[in-house]
Protein backbone atom coordinates (compact mmCIF):
# COMPACT_ATOMS: atom_id res chain seq x y z
CA UNK A 1 0.00 0.00 0.00
CA UNK A 2 1.15 3.58 -0.42
CA UNK A 3 2.91 5.49 2.14
CA UNK A 4 1.72 8.94 1.29
CA UNK A 5 2.91 11.78 3.72
CA UNK A 6 -0.01 13.61 3.39
CA UNK A 7 -2.36 11.13 4.83
CA UNK A 8 -1.52 11.48 7.90
CA UNK A 9 -2.82 15.00 9.49
CA UNK A 10 -0.35 15.84 11.73
CA UNK A 11 3.12 14.14 12.04
CA UNK A 12 4.19 14.47 15.81
CA UNK A 13 7.91 12.62 14.80
CA UNK A 14 10.15 12.19 11.97
CA UNK A 15 10.58 8.27 11.20
CA UNK A 16 13.79 7.09 11.49
CA UNK A 17 14.19 6.52 7.52
CA UNK A 18 13.64 11.03 6.13
CA UNK A 19 16.46 11.40 8.87
CA UNK A 20 19.29 12.67 6.50
CA UNK A 21 22.80 12.34 7.04
CA UNK A 22 24.42 15.70 8.05
CA UNK A 23 26.86 15.52 5.12
CA UNK A 24 23.51 14.92 3.00
CA UNK A 25 21.99 18.06 4.07
CA UNK A 26 25.34 20.63 3.38
CA UNK A 27 26.29 23.33 3.36
CA UNK A 28 23.92 24.06 5.69
CA UNK A 29 24.45 27.89 5.12
CA UNK A 30 21.77 29.79 3.68
CA UNK A 31 22.60 33.35 1.77
CA UNK A 32 19.94 35.45 3.06
CA UNK A 33 20.79 38.71 1.90
CA UNK A 34 20.76 37.50 -1.81
CA UNK A 35 17.54 37.34 -4.19
CA UNK A 36 17.15 36.23 -7.52
CA UNK A 37 16.26 38.60 -10.40
CA UNK A 38 12.44 39.10 -11.61
CA UNK A 39 12.04 39.78 -15.02
CA UNK A 40 9.13 41.73 -16.01
CA UNK A 41 7.87 40.56 -19.62
CA UNK A 42 5.39 43.25 -20.10
CA UNK A 43 2.69 40.78 -20.40
CA UNK A 44 4.41 37.74 -21.90
CA UNK A 45 4.45 36.96 -25.68
CA UNK A 46 2.35 40.12 -26.42
CA UNK A 47 5.11 42.96 -25.22
CA UNK A 48 6.47 45.39 -27.60
CA UNK A 49 8.93 44.77 -30.05
CA UNK A 50 11.02 47.82 -28.38
CA UNK A 51 11.17 46.00 -24.74
CA UNK A 52 12.47 43.11 -26.68
CA UNK A 53 16.06 43.66 -26.82
CA UNK A 54 15.88 45.02 -23.30
CA UNK A 55 13.82 41.29 -21.63
CA UNK A 56 16.83 39.50 -23.97
CA UNK A 57 19.36 41.04 -22.27
CA UNK A 58 17.86 40.53 -19.11
CA UNK A 59 16.90 37.00 -19.57
CA UNK A 60 20.66 36.29 -20.91
CA UNK A 61 22.24 38.30 -17.53
CA UNK A 62 20.20 36.05 -15.21
CA UNK A 63 20.23 32.61 -16.34
CA UNK A 64 24.58 33.47 -17.01
CA UNK A 65 24.69 34.34 -13.42
CA UNK A 66 21.86 32.13 -11.64
CA UNK A 67 20.32 30.15 -13.46
CA UNK A 68 17.70 30.85 -12.09
CA UNK A 69 15.15 34.08 -12.27
CA UNK A 70 11.46 35.28 -11.60
CA UNK A 71 9.34 36.46 -13.57
CA UNK A 72 6.02 38.90 -13.82
CA UNK A 73 3.63 40.13 -16.20
CA UNK A 74 4.13 36.98 -18.11
CA UNK A 75 0.56 36.41 -19.48
CA UNK A 76 -0.46 33.30 -17.31
CA UNK A 77 -3.89 34.59 -15.67
CA UNK A 78 -3.90 34.73 -11.97
CA UNK A 79 -7.19 32.82 -11.53
CA UNK A 80 -5.52 29.96 -12.76
CA UNK A 81 -2.47 30.05 -11.20
CA UNK A 82 -4.61 30.34 -7.71
CA UNK A 83 -6.79 27.25 -8.68
CA UNK A 84 -3.39 25.42 -9.69
CA UNK A 85 -2.36 26.01 -6.48
CA UNK A 86 -6.13 25.47 -4.15
CA UNK A 87 -6.88 22.17 -6.80
CA UNK A 88 -3.39 20.66 -5.79
CA UNK A 89 -4.36 21.20 -1.91
CA UNK A 90 -7.44 19.83 -2.24
CA UNK A 91 -5.91 16.41 -4.19
CA UNK A 92 -3.86 16.00 -1.38
CA UNK A 93 -6.56 17.02 1.35
CA UNK A 94 -8.82 14.01 0.20
CA UNK A 95 -8.99 10.92 2.34
CA UNK A 96 -6.32 8.21 1.93
CA UNK A 97 -9.11 5.87 -0.03
CA UNK A 98 -9.57 8.86 -2.54
CA UNK A 99 -6.15 9.47 -2.96
CA UNK A 100 -5.02 5.46 -2.95
CA UNK A 101 -6.80 5.03 -6.39
CA UNK A 102 -3.89 6.81 -8.12
CA UNK A 103 -1.29 5.59 -6.11
CA UNK A 104 1.75 4.09 -8.84
CA UNK A 105 5.26 4.89 -8.79
CA UNK A 106 5.77 3.85 -12.29
CA UNK A 107 6.72 6.99 -13.25
CA UNK A 108 6.48 6.11 -17.20
CA UNK A 109 2.84 6.33 -16.46
CA UNK A 110 1.24 9.58 -17.36
CA UNK A 111 -0.32 10.18 -14.12
CA UNK A 112 1.33 8.52 -10.94
CA UNK A 113 0.92 9.40 -7.39
CA UNK A 114 4.15 9.01 -4.84
CA UNK A 115 6.22 10.32 -1.96
CA UNK A 116 9.57 11.39 -1.79
CA UNK A 117 11.87 10.81 -4.66
CA UNK A 118 11.72 8.37 -7.26
CA UNK A 119 15.63 10.08 -8.14
CA UNK A 120 16.77 9.33 -4.89
CA UNK A 121 18.79 6.35 -4.21
CA UNK A 122 16.88 2.79 -3.38
CA UNK A 123 18.61 2.36 0.11
CA UNK A 124 19.03 5.87 0.86
CA UNK A 125 16.92 8.21 2.97
CA UNK A 126 13.35 9.41 1.64
CA UNK A 127 12.51 13.16 1.17
CA UNK A 128 9.52 14.85 2.90
CA UNK A 129 7.27 15.38 -0.04
CA UNK A 130 4.13 14.00 -2.08
CA UNK A 131 4.00 14.14 -5.60
CA UNK A 132 1.16 14.20 -8.14
CA UNK A 133 3.34 13.55 -11.50
CA UNK A 134 1.37 14.07 -15.19
CA UNK A 135 2.22 13.88 -18.68
CA UNK A 136 0.72 15.65 -21.73
CA UNK A 137 1.54 13.68 -24.36
CA UNK A 138 0.35 13.91 -27.25
CA UNK A 139 -1.02 17.13 -26.46
CA UNK A 140 -4.66 16.41 -24.48
CA UNK A 141 -5.01 12.82 -25.09
CA UNK A 142 -3.48 11.55 -22.12
CA UNK A 143 -6.06 13.74 -19.75
CA UNK A 144 -8.54 10.92 -19.04
CA UNK A 145 -5.62 8.94 -17.70
CA UNK A 146 -5.15 11.73 -14.79
CA UNK A 147 -7.23 11.91 -11.66
CA UNK A 148 -11.17 12.60 -12.02
CA UNK A 149 -10.80 14.39 -8.43
CA UNK A 150 -11.69 17.00 -7.66
CA UNK A 151 -13.72 17.46 -9.81
CA UNK A 152 -12.07 20.37 -12.02
CA UNK A 153 -8.44 19.23 -11.54
CA UNK A 154 -8.09 18.22 -15.24
CA UNK A 155 -9.38 20.99 -17.08
CA UNK A 156 -7.72 23.21 -14.63
CA UNK A 157 -4.40 21.62 -15.07
CA UNK A 158 -4.69 21.48 -19.09
CA UNK A 159 -5.33 25.14 -19.07
CA UNK A 160 -2.43 25.80 -17.06
CA UNK A 161 0.28 23.87 -19.62
CA UNK A 162 -0.78 25.70 -22.44
CA UNK A 163 -0.47 29.09 -21.07
CA UNK A 164 2.97 27.95 -19.25
CA UNK A 165 4.07 26.64 -22.05
CA UNK A 166 3.48 29.23 -24.26
CA UNK A 167 5.47 31.18 -21.69
CA UNK A 168 8.02 28.74 -21.99
CA UNK A 169 8.57 28.89 -25.61
CA UNK A 170 8.54 32.93 -25.56
CA UNK A 171 11.62 32.73 -22.92
CA UNK A 172 13.26 30.03 -25.41
CA UNK A 173 12.53 32.04 -28.50
CA UNK A 174 13.85 35.19 -26.71
CA UNK A 175 17.27 32.95 -25.34
CA UNK A 176 17.70 32.01 -28.72
CA UNK A 177 17.41 35.18 -30.47
CA UNK A 178 19.80 36.67 -27.70
CA UNK A 179 22.72 33.84 -28.50
CA UNK A 180 22.62 34.07 -32.33
CA UNK A 181 20.59 30.95 -32.68
CA UNK A 182 18.47 30.19 -35.83
CA UNK A 183 15.07 31.10 -35.39
CA UNK A 184 12.49 28.61 -33.97
CA UNK A 185 15.63 26.95 -32.58
CA UNK A 186 14.15 24.83 -29.93
CA UNK A 187 10.78 24.50 -31.45
CA UNK A 188 10.45 20.85 -33.22
CA UNK A 189 12.09 17.87 -31.66
CA UNK A 190 13.95 19.89 -28.92
CA UNK A 191 10.51 20.63 -27.10
CA UNK A 192 8.04 18.30 -28.49
CA UNK A 193 8.30 15.83 -25.72
CA UNK A 194 5.67 15.47 -22.85
CA UNK A 195 4.90 18.63 -21.14
CA UNK A 196 5.35 16.76 -17.37
CA UNK A 197 3.46 18.42 -14.32
CA UNK A 198 4.97 17.34 -10.58
CA UNK A 199 2.59 18.70 -8.52
CA UNK A 200 4.44 18.94 -5.22
CA UNK A 201 3.13 18.73 -1.08
CA UNK A 202 5.49 19.25 1.42
CA UNK A 203 3.52 18.54 4.95
CA UNK A 204 4.67 20.60 7.94
CA UNK A 205 7.41 18.51 9.59
CA UNK A 206 8.13 18.45 12.93
CA UNK A 207 12.29 18.41 12.35
CA UNK A 208 13.17 20.80 9.46
CA UNK A 209 16.89 20.61 10.07
CA UNK A 210 17.16 16.66 9.76
CA UNK A 211 15.33 16.72 6.76
CA UNK A 212 15.11 17.58 2.99
CA UNK A 213 11.65 17.99 0.87
CA UNK A 214 13.74 17.49 -2.20
CA UNK A 215 17.39 16.68 -2.49
CA UNK A 216 19.31 18.74 -4.34
CA UNK A 217 19.38 18.04 -7.93
CA UNK A 218 19.60 19.53 -11.40
CA UNK A 219 16.26 19.40 -13.66
CA UNK A 220 16.78 16.93 -16.79
CA UNK A 221 15.35 18.75 -19.32
CA UNK A 222 15.26 21.93 -21.46
CA UNK A 223 13.11 24.69 -18.87
CA UNK A 224 11.37 24.47 -16.02
CA UNK A 225 8.63 26.86 -14.99
CA UNK A 226 7.70 26.79 -10.95
CA UNK A 227 4.47 27.76 -9.19
CA UNK A 228 5.01 28.57 -5.73
CA UNK A 229 2.20 28.84 -3.24
CA UNK A 230 2.67 31.52 -0.53
CA UNK A 231 5.24 29.04 1.73
CA UNK A 232 8.72 29.26 0.88
CA UNK A 233 11.01 26.12 0.73
CA UNK A 234 12.72 26.51 -2.73
CA UNK A 235 16.59 27.04 -2.25
CA UNK A 236 19.15 27.91 -4.79
CA UNK A 237 22.75 27.32 -5.28
CA UNK A 238 24.89 30.63 -5.58
CA UNK A 239 28.27 30.47 -5.02
CA UNK A 240 28.34 27.73 -3.05
CA UNK A 241 25.63 28.81 -0.52
CA UNK A 242 22.03 28.15 -0.60
CA UNK A 243 19.71 31.06 -1.84
CA UNK A 244 16.34 31.42 -0.24
CA UNK A 245 13.77 31.48 -3.27
CA UNK A 246 10.90 33.82 -1.51
CA UNK A 247 7.46 33.91 -3.27
CA UNK A 248 6.86 36.70 -4.50
CA UNK A 249 2.51 36.49 -5.49
CA UNK A 250 2.23 35.77 -8.94
CA UNK A 251 5.17 35.17 -10.28
CA UNK A 252 6.66 32.24 -11.73
CA UNK A 253 10.22 30.59 -10.98
CA UNK A 254 12.17 29.96 -14.18
CA UNK A 255 15.61 27.69 -14.61
CA UNK A 256 16.94 25.82 -16.97
CA UNK A 257 17.36 21.88 -16.82
CA UNK A 258 20.74 19.80 -17.84
CA UNK A 259 19.50 19.99 -22.11
CA UNK A 260 19.74 23.72 -22.30
CA UNK A 261 23.03 23.79 -20.68
CA UNK A 262 24.54 21.52 -22.99
CA UNK A 263 22.86 23.01 -25.98
CA UNK A 264 24.17 26.65 -25.08
CA UNK A 265 27.64 25.39 -24.42
CA UNK A 266 27.57 25.85 -20.52
CA UNK A 267 26.45 29.58 -21.41
CA UNK A 268 22.95 29.50 -19.96
CA UNK A 269 23.34 27.44 -16.16
CA UNK A 270 21.63 24.71 -15.22
CA UNK A 271 21.69 25.11 -10.84
CA UNK A 272 21.52 22.82 -8.32
CA UNK A 273 18.81 23.41 -6.16
CA UNK A 274 16.33 21.83 -3.26
CA UNK A 275 13.27 21.75 -1.10
CA UNK A 276 13.30 22.61 2.46
CA UNK A 277 10.70 21.68 4.80
CA UNK A 278 9.19 23.79 7.67
CA UNK A 279 7.74 22.90 10.99
CA UNK A 280 4.54 25.68 10.62
CA UNK A 281 2.71 25.34 7.31
CA UNK A 282 1.88 22.68 4.65
CA UNK A 283 3.88 24.29 1.32
CA UNK A 284 2.36 23.58 -2.24
CA UNK A 285 4.38 24.04 -5.43
CA UNK A 286 3.74 23.05 -9.33
CA UNK A 287 6.41 22.25 -11.63
CA UNK A 288 6.15 22.23 -15.32
CA UNK A 289 9.09 20.92 -17.62
CA UNK A 290 9.02 21.25 -21.33
CA UNK A 291 11.14 18.33 -22.96
CA UNK A 292 12.61 17.01 -25.83
CA UNK A 293 11.45 13.74 -27.89
CA UNK A 294 13.24 11.24 -26.50
CA UNK A 295 14.86 10.94 -29.54
CA UNK A 296 15.50 13.56 -30.04
CA UNK A 297 19.75 14.62 -31.24
CA UNK A 298 21.12 16.79 -28.41
CA UNK A 299 24.72 18.75 -28.93
CA UNK A 300 26.06 21.95 -28.36
CA UNK A 301 24.84 24.27 -31.03
CA UNK A 302 27.29 25.00 -33.91
CA UNK A 303 26.53 28.58 -34.02
CA UNK A 304 28.17 28.62 -30.60
CA UNK A 305 30.72 26.15 -30.67
CA UNK A 306 34.13 27.11 -32.50
CA UNK A 307 37.68 27.31 -31.99
CA UNK A 308 37.77 29.19 -29.20
CA UNK A 309 35.29 27.84 -27.57
CA UNK A 310 35.34 24.30 -28.29
CA UNK A 311 32.00 21.47 -27.32
CA UNK A 312 32.52 20.72 -23.55
CA UNK A 313 29.70 18.47 -23.92
CA UNK A 314 29.63 14.87 -25.95
CA UNK A 315 26.37 14.99 -28.48
CA UNK A 316 23.64 11.84 -27.38
CA UNK A 317 19.62 10.56 -28.08
CA UNK A 318 17.82 12.26 -25.39
CA UNK A 319 16.37 8.91 -23.76
CA UNK A 320 20.40 8.04 -23.18
CA UNK A 321 20.68 10.89 -21.06
CA UNK A 322 17.58 10.31 -19.21
CA UNK A 323 18.94 6.70 -18.37
CA UNK A 324 22.22 7.74 -17.39
CA UNK A 325 20.59 11.08 -15.24
CA UNK A 326 18.15 8.53 -13.38
CA UNK A 327 21.29 5.62 -12.94
CA UNK A 328 22.92 8.46 -11.12
CA UNK A 329 20.39 9.60 -9.00
CA UNK A 330 20.23 13.48 -10.58
CA UNK A 331 23.57 14.16 -9.19
CA UNK A 332 24.76 17.29 -10.99
CA UNK A 333 28.81 16.15 -10.65
CA UNK A 334 28.56 12.85 -11.60
CA UNK A 335 25.82 13.62 -14.63
CA UNK A 336 28.06 16.25 -16.14
CA UNK A 337 31.19 14.25 -15.75
CA UNK A 338 29.16 11.47 -17.48
CA UNK A 339 28.66 13.73 -20.80
CA UNK A 340 32.32 16.42 -20.44
CA UNK A 341 34.47 16.23 -22.86
CA UNK A 342 37.65 15.84 -21.00
CA UNK A 343 40.53 17.97 -21.66
C1 LIG B 1 11.14 19.94 -8.95
C2 LIG B 1 11.55 20.98 -8.00
C3 LIG B 1 11.04 22.54 -6.25
C4 LIG B 1 9.91 22.99 -5.40
O1 LIG B 1 9.97 19.48 -8.88
O2 LIG B 1 11.99 19.56 -9.80
O3 LIG B 1 12.70 21.33 -8.00
O4 LIG B 1 10.03 24.08 -4.87
N1 LIG B 1 10.65 21.50 -7.14
O5 LIG B 1 8.93 22.27 -5.23
NI1 LIG C 1 13.75 20.70 -9.78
Amino acid sequence: MDNLLSNDKFHQTVPKQFILPPKMREPGQVNCTMSLPVIDLRGGSHFHVEDRDQIIEEILHAGKEFGFFQVINHGVSEQLMRDMIRLTEEFFNMSKEDKAAYYSEDTSKTSCLFSSSFLAKKDGPRYWRDCLRLAYYPGPATINDWPDKPAKLREVFAKFIVEAREVSMTLLSLISEGLGLKEGYFEGDLSSGQVIINANYYPPCPAPDLTLGLHPHCDIYLITLLLQGAVSGLEVMHQGKWVRVDPIQNALVINFGHQLEIITNGVMKSVEHRAVTNSGAARTSVAMFIAPDKESFISPAKEIVNEENPPLYKSFVFKDFSRIYIELSAKRVDVMEAFKING
